[in-house]
């Protein structure tokens, strides 16, 4: 057997020499920063008992934590953030603490990632609590910190996007509002397709602009008009004077609006905001109003705060190329086979000559128009290239996007490449019946599994690489999940359908960086390539 004894686990790594200066460093200037501003440092054990993150509000999937027993066999975890653990030490420690109480904290957290995501599983995190302190000179003053603190780790090449949690969620309370979870998810991705065929028609309009929603301050102005209710009026007015109190002390052209912001955690109650800088897809900083977490503990405090990642941080500032500005060229992936042509179509049609990728030949890269660049991958690579941010959008079908579960953003359902998602076995047989482990055969093993499991239903997957459909002829497998468009492959080879699951269409996406700050060109491509 491979012994393990010379490498680490996967999502972890050593710091050598440099990263570790840099970590130091970013460490040292937030410390300063925060400790001038009068926070206390607190520090929590890295196990706790699992039940600290398991119940109650902002709690967190058993999947993401590490987990192990303790002596006595009761569970405990690595703890997968510092705000629980911070409530939970004020509720057995800090009761008797003079609020508003300034607390800031330096030390590493443990996240299980999809493996093989880029993504660290042991993230050094410093960040800020404020706790007891209401209303909204305590919001802007966190905000402000947090604008500080990227201003002092990137100069000026940054944005600090801010939202609050109660425009959305006062439109998600509405009766007539939809599948409220799926659009909630949808909201969070971004997934502006999803989130138009969720709600599109419903709200006099609102779900199906968000996009145009998202922007500079500008935004705020237009939202007024569309927002013209309780709960939400309110709220935008707070994001508001949020944006000026940071344009006042000069930070106009750091500041992004989100009005459609879902956190990955419910405790955000407020006003809640995420830190970008050049280069880095995914935000350093992240943080916002928190006020019923503590009902957790029966107290009532408000709460709100933020944290720097800081190996995201190192990761942007060893990379100086990054932090230059952001270039001119945008770059699209588009999907090789299948697709190709399609794409190719809606991109002449939309008044783009193509000619020079038509005449291509092994050329992987071409430049289009001297604004675009377009390469072509395969379709998993379209999505990896998008995501790490080398490809700033790309074409890609829904299938792939399913299977991979990466956070990319769909922004526009191309209309093509149409087929659908569907569970198949040999004509006549009952899949659901009888008590054997049914077994399916699948390209899209990841799909499959979230699918059944949605069924609460345990089946064996055997991932297959093409031709699925001989799985059940050879017996292998009971059925099949692969897509349909024609329907004649299984026709002809005597399957049929026994259930459609969902359909699957092109999508343009683009990564979180480029939506930050390349929502033009975005806008202009969904332009071109709108079928409406
Ligand atoms: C896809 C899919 C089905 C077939 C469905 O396979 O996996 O096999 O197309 O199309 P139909 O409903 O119009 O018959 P693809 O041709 O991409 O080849 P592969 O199975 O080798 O991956």
């Amino acid at each position: 057997m491979n012994s393990n004894d010379r490498i680490t686990p996967e999502g972890t790594k050593d710091y050598l020499f440099k990263e570790c200066k840099l970590k130091r460093k970013a460490e040292k200037t937030l410390r300063n920063l925060f400790e001038t501003q009068g926070y206390d440092e607190v520090m929590t054990p890295a196990l706790e008992y699992y039940d600290v993150f398991s119940k109650g509000i902002g709690r967190i999937s058993q999947d993401e934590m590490y987990t192990l027993t303790d002596n006595s066999g009761r569970l405990v975890t690595m703890r997968p953030d510092s705000t629980k653990p911070i409530a939970r030490l004020y509720a057995s420690r800090l009761k008797q603490a003079k609020l508003p109480l300034k607390l800031y904290y330096n030390q590493t957290v443990f996240r299980r990632n999809i493996r093989l995501s880029k993504f660290s599983d042991e993230i050094t995190q410093i960040g800020v609590e404020l706790l007891g302190a209401e209303g909204l000179a305590a919001d802007i003053e966190i905000l402000l910190l947090a604008a500080q603190s990227m201003k002092e780790l990137f100069g000026d090449n940054f944005r600090i996007e801010i939202g609050h949690m109660g425009i959305i969620s006062s439109l998600l309370e509405q009766p007539s509002t939809g599948d409220k979870d799926a659009l909630r998810s949808a909201l969070a991705a971004k997934n502006y397709p999803e989130i138009e065929a969720i709600a599109g028609a419903e709200k006099d309009g609102i779900f199906s602009n968000l996009f145009s929603l998202f922007g500079g301050t500008e935004v705020l102005a237009r939202a007024k008009k569309l927002f013209d209710y309780d709960g939400a009026a309110n709220a935008l007015e707070e994001l508001t004077q949020a944006a000026n109190a940071l344009e006042e002390k000069g930070f106009k052209n750091n500041i992004i609006i989100d009005l459609a912001v879902i956190n990955e955690y419910d405790y955000y109650t407020g006003l809640v905001f995420k830190g970008y800088v050049a280069g880095q897809g995914k935000e350093v900083l992240s943080g916002g109003r928190y006020d019923t977490l503590y009902t957790d503990y029966d107290l009532d405090l408000s709460a709100i705060g933020f944290a720097v990642n800081i190996d995201e941080v190192v990761k942007v500032l060893g990379n100086e190329a990054a932090t230059k500005q952001v270039k001119d060229t945008f770059t699209i992936a588009l999907t090789k086979g299948r697709l190709e042509e399609q794409a190719l179509r809606l991109l002449e049609n939309s008044g783009l000559d193509c000619s020079s990728i038509r005449n291509k030949g092994r050329k992987l890269i071409i430049n289009l128009d001297d604004k675009y660049e377009i390469l072509f991958a395969k379709a998993r690579d379209v999505v990896t290239y998008v995501e790490y941010g080398v490809a700033d959008a790309g074409v890609v079908g829904k299938d792939v996007l399913l299977e991979m579960g990466r956070p990319v953003h769909e922004v526009l359902d191309l209309g093509f490449g149409k087929c659908r998602f569907s569970l198949a076995a040999q004509k006549g047989q009952d899949f659901y019946s009888g008590y054997k482990l049914k077994t399916v055969a699948t390209k899209y093993p990841e799909f499959t599994k979230s699918f059944f499991n949605s069924r609460n239903m345990d089946v064996e997957i055997i991932k297959i690489e093409g031709s699925v459909e001989l799985a059940p002829l050879l017996s292998l497998a009971d059925g099949i999940v692969d897509l349909v468009e024609t329907g004649s492959t299984l026709k002809e080879n005597g399957l049929e359908i026994i259930e459609d699951i969902c359909n699957i269409s092109a999508r343009l996406i683009v990564n979180s960086a480029a939506l930050r700050l390349k929502k033009r060109t975005i806008e202009e491509l969904i332009g071109r390539l709108s079928n409406d």
